[in-house]
Order: C-alpha cells, then structure tokens, then sequence
C-alpha cells in the first residue's frame, strides 16, 4: 500500500499574486543563508530565506507584468529573471545589491520559459523565443553576442515554441535544443546548423513543458491533455515515443526531473504536485495542498540529499515546500 500523502514541510505565503517561476539556490556554506527565488504575476521577484521562511529581498523590474522564469549564473548573487514585459534582466544581488545590471528585450509575445545552460566557464547559452512567432534565439552571455536563430522551415507549421531546454552530453559537446510546440510537437535543433535533427509529434495539443535527461537519453512531457507522453533519442539523434503515462485529471503546468535524475514532479491544473520514479514512471507521491492551479515545481540543489527539497508555486498565491524521501 503507498504511504499516506505528507503535508508540506512549510508554506511561504505573502506573494499576494500568483507565483509562476521558482528557482532554489541551496548550494552554499555556512553562514551564507540557502534562498529559493520566485516570481508572481505582480512582477515581483522574491528572494525567501529558508531558514527564516520570510522575504529577504523582493525585486522590481518587470513594470508590474508577470515574471514566468527565474535562474541563476554561478549562485545566487547573480540573477536571470524573464518577464511578460517582453524583457529578461540581469541582476547583481551581491552584497546587498539589488540593481539590474543588463537586459534583453525579447520582443516575443507568448508564453515560452527561456533555458539556460552553462558551456563554459563565465559562459552560458541561453534560448528564447524570438520576435518572429515560430523562432527560437540563442544567445551567448554574457555577451549576448547571438548564437543562432532557429526556423522551422516553411509550411512545417509548428506554431509557437512553448517550452524550452538546452542540453549536452557533457561538458564540451556540442549543446542542442529540444523546444515543444503550439502544435504537439517536440523538435530536436542543431545549434551549429540550425536544423532540425528530428521532430516527434507527442500530443494532440500544445506541448506546455518539458524536461530531458540526457544521461539516459529520455525526456518527459505535457500538455493540456490527460497523459504525459515519454519519449527517447536514439543514437542516431531520432526521438521515438517511450511510453504515454495516462493521468487522473487533464493539464500539466510543469515538469522537472531532480537533478539525480530518480525522480520526477509535475504541476498538475488539477491542483496537485505528482511525484513519480522516473526510471519506470512509478507514482510515488500525489501531494494534495493547493486550492488552484500548480504552476510550477522546482528541486534544491541542496548538496546533502537528506535536505533537498521540492517546491511548488500556485494560482493560490502560496508555495509549499516538501522533503521528499525515496529510496527509489
Ligand atoms: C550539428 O551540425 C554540425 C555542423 O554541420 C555537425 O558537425 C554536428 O555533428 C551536428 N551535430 C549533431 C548532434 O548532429
């Protein structure tokens, strides 16, 4: 019989607006404080303390419009954070500093999280979707020098990019892109070429999110539809479908695999955070504490693995905080 659902850890209130992006930065030493980062729909970006559960720091740079996506580069001094003012801004957090160092204006109009991904040292790529509809930008930053701009070609009628992640297989190679779109389809980019490797219609609807692991070959992904369809990259860089995992209710908000690649959290429209082994899709954990939609689900990279944690933001203005233990 599976273990009765837990209760969260602790829940961080006081965003007074639906909480769409979170990112944890737990990666530090003492004295220096674990935070968890998240963004509203008020355009405000909280900075939470974890260990007081209160709000450091809270940021203002996206003219109220609401912030989808939140990272940082090389801890949590240095901050990603994109708007739907169409702008993604650089901030400098260290040492009590909270001012926008840099920004791009991404003139894109829907919905699609950027990814980030770091190359090299001091150097990440980052994608976005880009002005015209149906591109995809990838930029070097720093320097936002471009890298590539990526284009179905005609007629391929994918539609809008929606979710977005930039991988490799180890430091060194080559980064691609898998990008889901309007149309149900994910779609593996060469960045050097700026062509499509291979593309796998997965759903019927739009693909909402997405996450990969590129040690196993294997992603995951959702729409509004009842299922999340698994997919893999065989050697010859062609996605095949894996299996289709069918769901209770419709409607996944976000997907993300912890980063020890063993288990998996999605943020379902029915309210709930599902917990699963990602090895065999095993439901582990349904966690029932929202009175709206989850809108998104992050793990700590906390180093200990007996302190990491899950996260979830919701409609409901609240983010709970869970200790999920497996031995799966
Ligand atoms: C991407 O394109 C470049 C340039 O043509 C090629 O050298 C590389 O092997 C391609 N990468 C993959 C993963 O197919």
């Amino acid at each position: 019989m599976a273990a009765p659902p837990p209760d969260p850890q602790f829940v961080l209130r006081g965003t007074s607006a639906a909480v769409h992006a979170l990112h944890f930065s737990c990666g530090v030493q003492e004295p220096d404080v674990p935070v968890l980062f998240s963004g509203s729909e008020n355009g405000l970006i909280n900075v939470w303390n974890l260990k007081t559960h209160r709000v450091d720091k809270a940021l203002d740079g996206h003219g109220r419009k609401s912030v989808c996506w939140v990272e940082t580069m090389d801890g949590k001094d240095r901050l990603l954070s994109q708007g739907r003012d169409q702008k993604i801004c650089l901030w400098d957090l260290a040492e009590g500093r909270a001012s926008v160092t840099d920004s791009v204006f991404t003139e894109n109009v829907g919905f699609c999280r950027c990814s980030l991904l770091k190359v090299a040292q001091g150097r990440w790529l980052m994608a976005m979707a880009a002005k015209a509809l149906d591109e995809v930008q990838v930029l070097e930053l720093p320097s936002k020098t471009s890298v590539c701009t990526l284009k179905p070609e005609a007629g391929a009628k994918l539609g809008m990019p929606m979710c977005l992640k930039l991988w490799q297989i180890n430091c060194g190679s080559q980064p691609l892109l898998l990008a889901g779109y309007e149309d149900g389809s994910v779609v593996l980019w060469n960045l050097s070429m700026g062509k499509v490797l291979s593309q796998l219609f997965c759903h019927q609807e739009p693909v909402m999110s997405l996450d990969f692991d590129s040690e196993k070959a294997k992603g995951i992904s959702g729409s509004s539809e009842r299922a999340l369809s698994i997919w893999s990259l065989n050697e010859q860089q062609n996605l095949q479908v894996h299996t289709t995992h069918r769901l209770v209710n419709a409607g996944i908000s976000d997907i993300t695999i912890r980063p020890d690649k063993k288990i998996l959290a999605t943020a379902g429209w029915d309210h709930r955070i599902r917990v699963f082994g990602w090895k065999k899709m095993k439901p582990l954990a349904v966690l029932d504490y929202h009175t709206a939609t989850v809108h998104c689900v992050s793990f700590s990279d906390h180093k200990n693995p007996s302190e990491r944690l899950l996260a979830a933001g919701s409609k409901d203005h609240r983010i709970s905080i869970w200790s999920i233990y497996t031995q799966t």
